[in-house]
């Protein structure tokens, strides 16, 4: 049985296949439209979604599957069953492979063993999100008109990751795929947005603020700036002091996107907040790949099943 669970347990060829899938299922979508025939796929977010969700459904749809669609809010989950429980149950429907999304780490790993269904992550609280961190870099080598059949495909790129690192299941995705592929990652957030062990990722650089003559040299450097969400939602304390001084010192301003090099790319994976980790103008800018990425999205993940259930 496989999974895709995390991106730092596969290895480089693995998500280089995943990425060679990726463009092949663009190029000639047509010849993988029956690939889910007769399959069942059960769709279980318990935590809100657009993107992830709706590019998934439109996945299954391409590649001819049944959709199971599941929302905990609306199931018995709200009358106090349990994960198995409602998995087993689900499960006498006929399942052929499970996608979820969830709020706590790990859980998909531990609802894939014990079900013995084949599992595709769709975001585990603050662990990983194998199929964004696909789509990002596949929107990436699309951009840059890079192949995935050599290995180290994205040597001499560099790539920074900025904002809410620490809540961050995006950036760890990215940070294990972005390596594993041979970019050269720079983290840039504030101390408190940064995970206390930096020892468990692979090397990266790491900058606390852009208005240092490194920070401005790095960010005229960079090939490609991920933005990243600062998550409210899983905030529990102060990480900074107000909404504004976040965007004053970690915000991609409009004044800081003119001091990126022409060729620069600048990535969100949404939803934006608007104003505070971007300016609605470099949202909308011609460095933008945003709405490349929700494209893309659903080829990276159209790719995810194709290599998991093949
Ligand atoms: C991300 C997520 O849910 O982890 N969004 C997404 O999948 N498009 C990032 C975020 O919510 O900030």
């Amino acid at each position: 049985m496989q999974n895709l669970i995390t991106i730092r347990e596969i290895s480089e060829t693995q998500l280089r296949n995943y990425l060679s899938l990726s463009f092949q299922i663009k190029k000639n979508p047509e010849q993988f439209s029956q690939k889910l025939k007769g399959k069942n796929i059960l769709l279980f977010f318990v935590e809100n979604s657009t993107r992830t969700k709706l590019s998934f459904e439109n996945a299954v749809k391409k590649l001819g599957g049944n959709i199971v669609s599941f929302a905990g809010g609306s199931s018995s989950m709200s009358k106090g069953e349990s994960l198995l429980d409602t998995v087993q149950t689900i499960q006498q429907y006929g399942l052929d492979a499970l996608v979820m999304r969830h709020s706590s780490s790990g859980t998909i790993d531990w609802l894939s063993k014990a079900s013995q269904l084949p599992a595709i992550n769709a975001g585990d609280g603050q662990h990983e999100h194998p199929t964004q961190a696909l789509l990002d870099v596949f929107t990436l080598m699309e951009h840059w008109n890079i192949s995935a059949d050599q290995p180290n495909p994205l040597q001499g790129k560099k790539v920074m990751i900025v904002g809410d690192i620490f809540h961050s299941r995006v950036a760890r995705s990215n940070i294990h795929a972005l390596t594993k592929l041979g970019a050269e990652v720079t983290l840039v957030a504030p101390k408190t947005l940064l995970p206390s062990d930096l020892s468990l990722f692979p090397k990266v650089n790491v900058l606390h603020r852009w208005d240092t003559e490194e920070g401005k040299e790095r960010l005229a450097e960079a090939d490609a700036v991920m933005m990243l969400r600062l998550q409210l939602e899983r905030q529990k304390s102060a990480f900074f002091p107000t909404a504004a001084e976040y965007r004053h010192f970690w915000g991609l301003t409009r004044e800081r996107e003119l001091l990126l090099k022409p060729s620069a790319v600048i990535l969100h994976p949404g939803p934006v907040n608007h104003g505070v980790e971007m300016d609605t103008e470099v949202v909308s800018s011609k460095k933008s790949l945003i709405l490349k990425q929700v494209e893309n999205g659903v080829w990276a993940r159209m790719a995810a099943f194709v290599g998991v259930l093949k």
